[in-house]
């Protein structure tokens, strides 16, 4: 069989491509997805939502911050597509990349004063993980140490940088021996932490302001201050993964604005590109690529990637930067604020329910293990997954039926992840919580 050859054949991909996806990608990811009941069949976007058979679903992943294909961003694309505008530069000098890192760097220095110096110099990469490869490359190569220390808990990728940073489990395990000097230490343990410098060598410390896939856990200011003040006295560059935490979705631009000291490298990715491409940008000084890459011409290139800062991806974050303005993210704001209370009111009088946590609208719902013998992987014949716990996961189950998209964190099953879109009407927000207090309840009445 010929594969389609235009859009025109759309018909032909949603006819076969799913069963393909699981032939050709990956057999275990639809296999997961329909023992979840996930809505997998998604054929269309009505108003930033996903359409399948059984109706219509609002997607809390995180990644279409302004709902899926916002017309803006599309229309963006459409008019550089009919334009004649070259997509790459051979030259590599593109004048997209060079606009979009300037209005990165203005807007996050404008809401991010502190005693350091400002945002100067950014690198495009193609995906989160590519992002925190570069910091942990610029690490190396402007301080000469091996180390490079990062939080238990953490997620920042899956490529062999950056996996070395990663809690310890499947995401991580299989690819040893990993990378030497990467180091974790535990969250919010300032002792540990001064222990470590201590011991020298310390090029860098790389963190989210907010873990999320470690199960949406804050990092406390008393270790943010402390971070902030070793790594200070050391030169040891402070890295701030903002790739789930930045561009608003914690009420701020950055969630590492309010720091005392600004990091020293800033990485932002997942709906840079307005969910449409995939884009990622680590931000950091002049003074500090100068001293990694600026010895001399060959060096200049020594951190690269093909289609990094394509003219395709600059025109989306453009269309996302127009869309971020300071009113939406005051909103994100007040609206986290208000949803977070009210989720913690209304779900409080449930046995399984455990605390709402997150800032803005990256929001957690700790839920309580339960001991039922019905409610564990092994009652429904998954004995591998014996050890963790099922209630985010049966809550994901009964949400996906009532239209909801959500997912339990990557690194502990226990908490619910929940990240709307920050156009999300005020109306479906109203139907979630009532939806997830009626779905907690009826666990709860199972237990
Ligand atoms: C905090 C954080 N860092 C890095 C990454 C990796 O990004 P990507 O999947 O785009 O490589 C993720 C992905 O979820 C993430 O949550």
């Amino acid at each position: 069989m010929t594969g389609p050859a235009t859009a025109n054949d759309r018909e032909q991909i949603f006819r076969e491509g799913f069963e393909s996806y699981r032939r050709y990608v990956n057999p275990l990811v639809p296999l997961r997805a329909q023992l979840l009941g996930e809505p997998v069949q998604v054929t269309a976007v009505v108003d930033g939502q996903l359409l399948e058979e059984r109706g219509l679903y609002e997607d809390f992943h995180g990644t279409q911050t302004f709902g899926h294909r916002h017309p803006a961003v599309t229309a963006a694309l459409q008019a550089f597509l009919a334009s004649d505008a070259p997509n790459w530069f051979p030259s590599r000098v593109s004048p997209y990349a060079g606009s979009l890192a300037r209005r990165l760097c203005e807007r996050a220095n404008r809401s991010n004063e502190g005693p350091r110096p400002a945002y100067s110099n950014v690198f495009f990469a193609n995906s989160g993980s590519g992002g925190v490869e570069a910091a942990i490359k610029l690490a190396r190569a402007a301080t000469g140490r091996p180390r490079i220390l990062a939080l238990d808990g953490a997620y920042h990728g899956t490529t062999m940088g950056s996996l070395a940073l990663m809690k310890p489990g499947m995401f991580k395990d299989p690819f040893a021996p990993h990378l030497p000097g990467a180091e974790s230490l535990p969250l919010n343990d300032v002792d540990a932490l001064a222990r470590a410098f201590a011991a020298g060598g310390v090029g860098a410390v790389v963190l989210e302001p907010i873990q999320l896939e470690g199960g949406v856990r804050t990092v406390s200011s008393a270790y943010i201050e402390a971070l902030c003040a070793l790594t200070e006295q050391h030169g040891a560059l402070l890295v701030a993964d903002e790739i789930q935490t930045g561009l608003g979705r914690t009420g701020r631009f950055l969630a590492s604005e309010c720091w005392p000291r600004r990091p020293d490298v800033v990485v932002l990715g997942k709906h840079l590109g307005g969910g449409l491409l995939p884009i990622s940008a680590m931000m950091t000084s002049e003074a500090l690529f100068e001293r990694a890459y600026g010895q001399h011409y060959a060096s200049a290139e020594a951190h690269n990637t093909t289609f990094g800062g394509n003219a395709l991806v600059c025109v989306a974050a453009h269309a996302t930067l127009d869309l971020l303005t300071d009113e939406v993210i005051a909103s994100v704001a007040s609206r986290g604020a208000a949803l977070r209370a009210r989720l913690d009111k209304q779900l409080a009088r449930h046995a399984l329910f455990e605390d709402v946590r997150g800032a803005g609208l990256l929001i957690g719902i700790g839920l309580r293990a339960s001991d039922h013998p019905w409610l564990s992987f092994q009652h429904f014949g998954i004995d591998s997954l014996s050890e963790q716990p099922t209630t985010g996961v049966l809550l994901c189950h009964r949400l996906y039926k009532r239209g909801f998209y959500a997912f339990a964190c990557g690194h502990d099953w226990r908490i619910l992840r929940v990240l709307p879109r920050f156009n999300i009407p005020d109306a479906v927000l109203d139907r979630f919580v009532t939806t997830i207090d009626e779905e907690l309840g009826y666990l709860c009445s199972l237990v």
